[in-house]
């Protein structure tokens, strides 16, 4: 398994481009299953998790073809998905077990096909990951729901139906399966306490473009009529928040300067605010971000995970590891996820001071310095979290398990390399 390799100490400079979202590219991907016609995804990020999924669509009869393209200026990835030929309406456990974000096929082919097959995928590392707002809500759409040997077999003969539903939880997966379910179901479907973040509007615009009827974009009403068949439609990625996010960091934790081209400042106002409480100064541009910590001192802040607009649960690792070495003592909240500090024992084998309390706080005392170690994590952002530190850290930092970082950070050598990071892969053997 290969491992990164980091040689702490350098302060980061230059400009980093930011890829297309992996959290929008995955429903997108799967809004192809609901036409024959194709749809064309532009600005997809070259990650693992994509790759994934698209073996799972394969394998359930898609044509799948891909290019290089230039896209904003930088070369990044088109796809094309047709779904006019589909031969299998399930999902099997091999493909979800190592991809969850194949739940996104559920909606779609119990919408279009009236049946599907799913293997549950359990919990995770970050917490158990139930899909019980998923199932009933498709239940209030009229699907009959059974689990057999670790499957959901659900089936609506006649067709999904509008429902007026209300989440428990405004549950970004849920909404995202139950809006392109809705898209072809009999009628008009509501759904109440929806999430809100930019990804879904993303994949709203895609459903749009193909012919859907939806309204209360960026809101939590969302209002579906359906209608009888969708057609087919080009549309663009949007640019990764949590993927620019992490690189403020990187420049944040370096004292150094970076401009993020192509991220976008009005999907990260809570992480961005937040660092210039801590200290760091914040450009909007048009088309970037700059963000710039040379001669500056951190100071410690508070943070709580929130459904968004609130602090994204996905930048609450970074954001310790840049805590760790702060002035001060900061209190980080986890709201969103029962098990998300798996990070905390590895940053402190690093030097770093943090006790978590219960299972949803840790308080952060910040540090003079980190010391760089061979270092895992159990997930993505946890992992991100490890390269931060190990970009500050003194000496050699080996982060173990890359797996993790090459299911969300496009090149990430590379970008980091790039703005001066002494950073390198070891490859190894499986
Ligand atoms: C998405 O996960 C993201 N994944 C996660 O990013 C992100 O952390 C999360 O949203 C929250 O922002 C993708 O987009 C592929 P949820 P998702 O359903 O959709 C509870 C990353 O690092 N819940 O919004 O699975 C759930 O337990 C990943 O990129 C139920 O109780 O998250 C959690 O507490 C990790 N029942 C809360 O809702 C359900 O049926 C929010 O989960 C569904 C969810």
């Amino acid at each position: 398994m290969d491992k990164i390799k980091i040689i702490g100490g350098n302060t980061l400079n230059g400009k980093i481009y930011i890829s297309g979202a992996k959290n929008a590219a995955l429903p997108l991907v799967c809004a192809s299953l609901l036409t024959k016609d194709a749809i064309t995804l532009q600005n997809v990020p070259a990650l693992s998790d994509i790759t994934f999924l698209n073996s799972l669509l394969k394998y359930m009869g898609l044509k799948i073809t891909e290019k290089e393209e230039i896209f904003d200026q930088h070369p990044t990835k088109t796809y094309t998905y047709q779904a006019d030929d589909i031969k299998e309406l399930i999902a099997p456990y091999d493909f979800v077990r190592k991809m969850r974000a194949s739940y996104y096929v559920l909606g779609p082919v119990l919408t279009r096909f009236h049946h599907v097959e799913f293997s549950l995928p359990g919990g995770c590392a970050i917490g158990a990951r139930p899909m019980d707002i998923h199932l009933s809500s498709l239940e209030q759409m009229g699907a009959s729901i059974e689990i057999k040997n670790g499957y959901v077999i659900a089936d609506a003969p006649e067709g999904l139906k509008g429902a007026h539903i209300i989440f428990s939880k405004a549950s970004v997966g849920a909404t995202c399966n139950i809006l392109m379910a809705a898209v072809l179901a009999n009628g008009i479907t509501k759904i109440e306490n929806a999430a809100k973040e930019p990804e879904i509007g993303n994949l709203i615009d895609l459903l749009i473009a193909m012919g859907a009827k939806i309204s209360g974009r960026d809101t939590s009403i969302l209002t579906i009529e359906g209608v009888k068949e969708l057609h087919g439609a080009t549309h663009a990625v949007i640019a990764d928040r949590i993927e620019a996010g992490s690189y403020a960091i990187a420049a944040a934790i370096t004292k150094g300067k970076i401009e993020l081209i192509n991220a976008c400042a009005e999907h990260l106002q809570q992480p961005l605010r937040t660092l210039e409480r801590m200290g760091v100064s914040v450009e909007e541009k048009e088309n970037s971000i700059i963000i710039d910590a040379q001669n500056k001192t951190i100071f410690g802040e508070d943070i709580y995970t929130d459904y968004y607009p609130g602090f994204p649960t996905d930048l609450q690792a970074q954001f310790m590891a840049l805590m760790t070495v702060a002035e001060g003592a900061s209190l980080v909240t986890e709201s969103i996820w029962e098990n998300r500090f798996m990070h905390v024992p590895e940053l402190c084998r690093m030097g770093a001071n943090i006790n978590i309390h219960g299972h949803a706080s840790a308080i952060v005392r910040g540090v003079k310095k980190l010391s760089g170690a061979p270092v895992m994590a159990t997930d993505l952002r946890a992992s991100f979290a490890l390269v931060l530190a190990g970009l500050v850290a003194e000496g050699e930092t080996i982060v173990n398990r890359v797996y993790h970082l090459d299911r969300g950070y496009e090149h990430l050598e590379e970008k980091l390399k790039a703005v001066g990071a002494n950073i390198e892969r070891i490859k190894e053997p499986d």
